[in-house]
């Protein structure tokens, strides 16, 4: 059996001004715009919705196959994924266009010039998931994160027809995409993830009610910051879970995406839902304390008592038996 992630693998270059950019220019002349700003330092994070969830994954133990479409400059990210037990071999790298970029540069006065370049993740709508499951076995779940748009919806119509588990998780797509889009990424989905605001995109756009959406999918999760997160069920009460008090707030990007490897672990070692939330909010909140993405190390003994000091011995006595890989 295995977990399949599917959606963006993509880097962060970011760099900072130490001037005002507003300075170099001239209002008047923008039609002739040419600046160049120097730059004090470049900081080259990973990230990708995709990758971020097989490393949450990989560093709880579990050997996640990551999916998704890349340029030959992967090779660096590569090992380091591969380091943290992800599994890369179906990684589609293109001939000819770069890996996913963002570049972003801010300058004193929080004032930000900044690209994003889709490059090969436009060719993961090539990507087929039956020769995956072929080498690796059969899905446990295939989680569909935010991704070139037609690769999203192709692997949600094969996991339709081909009766795989799937997890929906449009997150950023959900800015962009139309209804037509967004209805047929969710309908059948065992598990729909999004944040507050990206659940009321959702019944908007789709013109869903909420108990529609409800029918048409298992489960709800819909994350809610630092107050934690509710899953929401048709028929059934919702299951509310608290966050987990953070030490320090550093930087809070990726949460969302160390949450769903934290509750896909769970799932997978055949825990319920409250202890899958648990252990999402767990991951989620080294995340919150780390600048960058990929940069949290876990240690079993302290991983433990967090999780004891704000769910109980009960909740450790879960997790512990499924911990014992873990390195640290
Ligand atoms: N300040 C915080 N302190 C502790 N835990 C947090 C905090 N912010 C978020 N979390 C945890 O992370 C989970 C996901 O957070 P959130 O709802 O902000 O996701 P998101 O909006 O998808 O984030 P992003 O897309 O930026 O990664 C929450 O359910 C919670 O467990
Ligand atoms: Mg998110």
């Amino acid at each position: 059996m295995s977990i399949l992630v599917a959606g963006s693998i993509a880097t962060d270059h970011l760099m900072s001004f130490p001037g005002k950019f507003a300075d170099s220019l001239v209002v008047d002349q923008l039609d002739k715009l040419s600046v160049s700003f120097l730059v004090e330092d470049l900081e080259v994070r990973r990230g990708g919705c995709a990758a971020n969830i097989c490393f949450g994954l990989g560093n709880l133990g579990l050997r996640p196959v990551l999916v998704g479409a890349v340029g030959e400059d992967f090779a660096e990210y590569r090992a380091w994924l591969e380091r943290h037990n992800v599994d890369c071999d179906s990684v589609h790298v293109s001939e000819t266009k770069h890996t996913a970029r963002f570049v972003c540069t801010n300058d004193t006065a929080h004032a930000q010039i900044a690209s994003f370049y889709a490059g090969a993740m436009s060719e993961s709508r090539e990507i087929e998931l039956k020769p995956i499951v072929d080498r690796v076995g059969a899905p446990d779940y295939v989680i569909i994160g935010p991704d070139d748009p037609q690769g999203m919806l192709r692997h949600t119509d094969e996991c339709r027809q081909r009766g795989y588990p799937f997890l929906a998780d449009p997150s950023q797509q959900l800015a962009f995409g139309d209804g037509d889009l967004i209805r047929p990424l969710i309908d059948g989905a065992e598990i729909l993830f999004s944040n507050e605001y990206e659940a009321s995109l959702i019944t908007q756009k789709t013109g869903w009610t909420r108990d529609e959406v409800l029918s048409r999918v298992g489960s709800w999760v819909v994350t809610l910051g630092p107050d934690g997160v509710r899953i929401d069920r048709a028929g059934e009460e919702s299951i509310v879970v608290r966050a987990v008090p953070e030490i320090e707030k550093v930087e809070p990007t990726g949460v969302g995406d160390a949450f769903r490897a934290g509750f896909l672990a769970a799932l997978s070692w055949g825990l319920g839902h409250e202890r899958a939330a648990q252990l999402g909010c767990l991951l989620a909140v080294y995340v919150v304390e780390q600048v960058g993405t990929q940069e949290y190390e876990i240690s079993r003994a302290a991983f433990l008592a967090r999780c004891g000091a704000t769910y109980g011995d009960e909740a450790v006595a879960d997790f512990e038996p499924h911990l014992q890989t873990i390195r640290v």
